[in-house]
């Protein structure tokens, strides 16, 4: 449906700000783009639209050879960051902006209106300008216009970054439920990692302009590539550790010593390599199959649901994360157990994942 090789992109005809991407979105895909702020997730969306000239590199949008359609010509609609809006006319007449043009019968109109005013909360700003309205609102009416033109193919870009936490929530859900009713191919913009994870189909992590993994949301947060995506997805980032192999085990940021159980050799890849743990994977007490480390508390916080407890690592704070309200003060002994397959280790000058079955990623 959308294709892309060797896609790049100057502004200057100097630096690049996208590098050799390549890949396919299916067909009724929701597929998110994710990555900090300045890696290039708005301009590679804004050349799928047409909006930004293509460096070099071959786009195909449904078969055509797209570089040079003009962006009408794409058939898409696109939903922007900072919401486009013409400030002179309603919402009513944002939302349905474009059906006359295509000639969609004024009855389907209302229709599509009335159907997406309520989804989206609007049902009661319809005669306002967008002036009138708050920013959330303003991006909701983006957003619906979006939806009812029906185009095949919607890009959006950070749709939802002006709503509160709780709207937030309940729009992710919107918008994948009549993504999947209308079957939409949908190209979604973000740099909020619990939107890709609960919202994609796939997710393509991005990094100052370069591809640094696609897959899908669990397999992105289980099994990452480098040391890059493993700590932009998941929260609290995951715990870091500088490893040498010592007699005993390896030793953290030369102050931890993360000891294997029952005395057996310690595995490292690397006589000195990165260790990342996830703080969802240590164990209270040393009932691990694989690892045992020593700590101290620092600091004991409760959301209610869980308990997050971080100790000094010796650069810095690491931090463990368990469900229910765990019984704890700073200051005393912690042991926690890690098993053997929770360890991510990683190239120390390239960040790339090392695989524990020696084979080496990328
Ligand atoms: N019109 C432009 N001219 C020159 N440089 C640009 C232009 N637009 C963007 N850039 C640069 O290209 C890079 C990528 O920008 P882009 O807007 O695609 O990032 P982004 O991932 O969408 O970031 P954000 O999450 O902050 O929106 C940045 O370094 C930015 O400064
Ligand atoms: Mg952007």
């Amino acid at each position: 449906m959308i294709k892309m090789e060797n896609i790049a992109k100057s502004y200057d005809g100097n630096t690049m700000v996208i590098r050799d991407i390549g890949l396919e979105i299916k067909k009724g895909e929701f597929f998110v783009l994710l990555g900090p702020s300045g890696c290039g997730k708005s301009t590679l969306l804004r050349m799928i639209a047409g909006l930004e000239e293509i460096t070099a590199g071959d786009l195909w949008i449904d078969g055509r050879h797209a570089n040079e359609l003009l962006p009408k010509e794409r058939n898409l609609s696109m939903v922007f960051q900072n919401y486009a809006l013409f400030p002179h006319m309603t919402v009513r007449d944002n939302i349905l902006f474009g059906l006359d043009a295509r000639k969609v019968a004024k009855k389907e109109q209302d229709e599509r209106l009335n159907k997406v005013a309520e989804i989206m909360g609007l049902a009661e700003y319809l005669k306002r300008k967008p002036a009138q309205l708050s920013g959330g609102q303003r991006q909701r009416v983006a957003l619906a216009r979006s939806i009812c033109s029906q185009t095949p193919i919607c890009l959006m870009d950070e749709p939802l970054s002006n709503l509160d936490a709780k709207l937030r929530g309940q729009m992710r859900g919107e918008i994948r439920r009549i993504q999947r009713m209308l079957g939409l191919t949908i190209v979604y913009v973000t740099h909020d990692q619990v939107e890709a994870m609960t919202m994609g189909d796939r997710i393509m992590v991005l990094n100052e302009g370069c591809v640094q993994q696609i897959g899908e949301p669990l397999t992105v947060y289980n099994d990452p590539e480098n040391l890059q995506v493993a700590t932009f997805i998941g929260m609290p980032q995951m715990n870091i550790f500088r490893a040498r192999a010592e007699q005993e085990g390896l030793r953290l940021n030369g102050s931890l010593i993360l000891r294997r159980c029952g005395g057996q050799p310690c595995p490292a890849p690397a006589e000195e390599c990165i260790v990342g743990i996830r703080a969802e994977h240590f164990r209270r007490g040393n009932e691990s199959t694989g690892y045992v480390l020593e700590a101290k508390a620092a600091m004991v916080e409760y959301t209610g649901d869980e308990t997050q407890i971080s100790f000094e690592n010796g650069q810095g704070y690491s931090v463990v994360k368990w469900p229910g309200q765990i019984p704890a003060e700073a200051g005393e002994a912690l042991t926690l157990g890690v098993d053997a397959e929770h360890l991510y280790f990683f190239d120390k000058d390239t960040g790339h994942r090392i695989r524990q079955d020696g084979g080496r990623s990328q």
